[in-house]
């Protein structure tokens, strides 16, 4: 087999075989192939694209190229969920005790953050103590007892992926179905996933910006993971404007809990509720969405969700009394007021742009090397549709030095206030097979 050969192929709009894509992921992998190619191959694949057969030979062969983790000595169906990522999206701890208060095995591999979008690691990390770095023993062990673990990224996982992302990255190649999708599935494969739900986000904040955008990518990794055996659906969930009120570490923390107790934000309680009944089914616990969200609505009001919470932060070494004590969480030095300037309706409250703004006050990471500061962010008090007078507080800035003017014209510049609103649908469509 020759690569020019595979290259002239998919430049043609023909069909590559499963032997094929295995030797192109494989010989790259290995460096056999050398860039050049793999960049000539991804520009055809992003010109000419790939059937179902193709995408799930090429998710494939990449979780082949390295470690797949091993889940069976865990017991039960073991269902992850992956968001494409958002601003203030917290709904990833939520989620994991919620479902794992029910008996679900939630055995997690986490990241940190990059760019405006936050990661789950970086969350937990504001409870003094918490840390991933277990065992794979450990992780096994404490998710068969209670049901519920993170571990940070273990092993060599997806390598094809690694190098192929970082090719895409120079060459114009990212914005590609069948390697967005590939690539996303891939590591959720890789990392031992029976079932999989995904939050695919759209509007502002999110990868992909139109809600026909959205939907192809998650009908494209819906297919994808039926088609190689794992159970997977998908919401199309909102990102125009952040989820919830708290953008931040220790703030989304915060919310986290009320949100357990029943005191969360409407629109993060909601996706938490769609997204976790959807779990729940997948994971054989109900028979139907309704009753699956019976079971999780019961375990916030006895609270068992929150319980789990606490002894989730107690196994992997985080003061659980932060809990009860949210005020032992990290606290930033300064508050300031972002007043609204004039009076009317919240029209537009740009995601990504709020999400630049955390990163300014240093919520998150510009680069991966860089340090964060779990205590600042930003708590927003207005939502899109929301009346405002003059001088009422959009949001409160939480920093750790006291010039923060570069962060308040951010988000000056990315709060619209007008006569009118449009609200946006939270959840537009869910995919199933
Ligand atoms: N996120 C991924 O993990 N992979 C992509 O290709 C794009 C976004
Ligand atoms: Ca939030």
């Amino acid at each position: 087999m020759r690569m020019v050969d595979i290259i002239a192929k998919k430049r043609d709009g023909k069909e590559l075989t499963t032997q094929e894509i295995a030797f192109f992921v494989d010989g790259y992998t290995q460096g056999n192939i050398p860039d050049y190619q793999a960049s000539a191959l991804a520009m055809a694949i992003f010109f000419q694209d790939m059937n179902d057969r193709e995408r799930a030979d090429l998710t494939m062969a990449m979780v082949n190229s390295g470690d797949v983790i091993d889940l069976s000595a865990i017991e039960g169906v073991k269902v992850d969920k992956h968001s494409t990522g958002g601003v203030g999206d917290t709904t990833t701890l939520v989620l994991a005790p919620l479902v794992a208060a029910l008996d679900i095995p939630v055995a997690k591999m986490s990241g940190r953050g990059l760019g405006h979008t936050g990661g789950t690691i970086d969350k937990l990390e504001a409870v003094a103590g918490f840390h991933v770095e277990i065992s794979s023993e450990q992780f096994i062990e404490l998710v068969n007892r209670d049901k519920i673990a993170v571990i940070g990224q273990t092993g060599n996982l997806t390598p094809a992926d690694k190098k192929l992302y970082a090719l895409r990255d120079v060459t114009g190649t990212v914005n590609s179905i069948p390697l967005i999708a590939g690539s996303i599935m891939s590591k959720k494969i890789a990392a031992g996933a029976d079932a999989i739900v995904l939050d695919v986000k759209t509007g502002a904040g999110a990868f992909m910006k139109t809600t026909d955008d959205a939907i192809a990518l998650a009908t494209a990794m819906v297919r994808i993971g039926n088609h190689v055996g794992r159970n997977t659906m998908a919401v199309i969930s909102d990102m125009s404007q952040p989820l919830g009120y708290a953008i931040g570490n220790a703030l989304e923390v915060k919310e986290a809990i009320e949100t357990l107790r029943g005191e969360g934000p409407e629109d993060l309680t909601e996706l938490v509720m769609q997204l976790g009944s959807q779990m729940v089914v997948l994971a054989k616990k109900a028979d139907s969405l309704p009753a699956a969200r019976q079971m999780l609505e019961e375990v916030i009001r006895n609270g068992k969700a929150l319980a789990k919470f606490r002894d989730f932060l107690a196994n992997q070494g985080g003061d659980a009394s932060m809990v009860d004590h949210p005020e032992k969480l990290p606290q930033a030095k300064y508050r300031i007021e972002v007043p609204a300037k004039q009076a009317g309706v919240v029209a537009n409250i740009v995601a990504d742009e709020i999400g630049v703004a955390a990163m300014l006050l240093g919520a998150g990471r510009a680069t991966k090397e860089d340090d964060i500061d779990l205590a600042v962010g930003l708590m927003m008090h207005k939502k899109v549709g929301d009346r405002v007078a003059i001088g009422d507080s959009l949001l409160t800035i939480h920093a750790n030095r006291e010039d923060v003017a570069s962060v308040m014209a951010k988000i000056y510049e990315s709060i619209t206030i007008a006569d009118k609103a449009e609200v946006p649908k939270l959840i537009h469509t869910i995919i199933t097979q």
